[in-house]
């Protein structure tokens, strides 16, 4: 296989679940935000919404209402200096009729590509991340204040440097052989 430099980022790209309290410059995040910006959407409908907390004391705030209960074991995670909240703007018409017709909801394939184009930029600047899908959505709408204002909350993303002593702890991957077929159906 040949190799480039965005497949060495893939490879080096891995969750980050501790933290440095060195906070992280202003415009890393927007350059992470301009790379989101810049993904791909279905009919270019960019549901996306990034609300992004660095606040100490926002974030904090934030913390207490979103990841109490069984969230709490998500604590850990919200120590980065940064917490990012991936929603989506609901009700887009085109969003709406390709659901209804294809059953596909396009706007949570798009959040995932613009999640995952700020996290790849994050990797790139030597950031590290972790997407956290365990904390109360519910909670994160009413803290925003975003009730009834047609907006779906998707993830948190955990930005930071990584904790010095972080290692390079690499999860496993299915081979390519199990993942993708050429010009076949998958096998299993
Ligand atoms: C949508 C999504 C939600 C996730 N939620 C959590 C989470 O709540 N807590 C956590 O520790 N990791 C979470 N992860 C990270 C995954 O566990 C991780 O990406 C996976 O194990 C592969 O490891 P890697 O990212 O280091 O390659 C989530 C990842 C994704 C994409």
């Amino acid at each position: 296989m040949i190799e480039s430099e965005f497949l060495k980022l893939c490879r080096r790209r891995k969750s980050v679940r501790r933290f440095a309290g060195r906070p992280v410059e202003r415009e890393k995040i927007e350059l992470c935000l301009e790379a989101a910006r810049r993904a791909p959407s279905a009919d270019n409908m960019q549901p996306w919404r990034f609300v992004v907390f660095d606040d100490p004391d926002k974030k904090a705030r934030l913390v207490d209402a979103v990841l109490t209960g069984v969230f709490a074991t998500s604590r850990k995670l919200a120590a980065a200096p940064v917490l990012v909240c991936l929603l989506i703007k609901e009700h887009l018409l085109v969003n709406k009729v390709a659901g209804a017709v294809q059953g596909t909801q396009y706007q949570l394939v798009d959040a995932g590509i613009g999640g995952e184009h700020l996290v790849l930029a994050a990797a790139e600047q030597g950031l590290g991340t972790c997407w956290i899908g365990w904390y109360d959505g519910r909670a994160l709408i009413k803290h925003l204040g975003l009730r009834g204002k047609g907006y779906k909350p998707v993830a948190l993303i955990a930005l930071g440097y990584p904790a010095a002593d972080v290692s390079a702890h690499e999860r496993p991957r299915k081979p390519l052989s199990e993942i993708a077929s050429w010009n076949e159906p998958p096998r299993r």
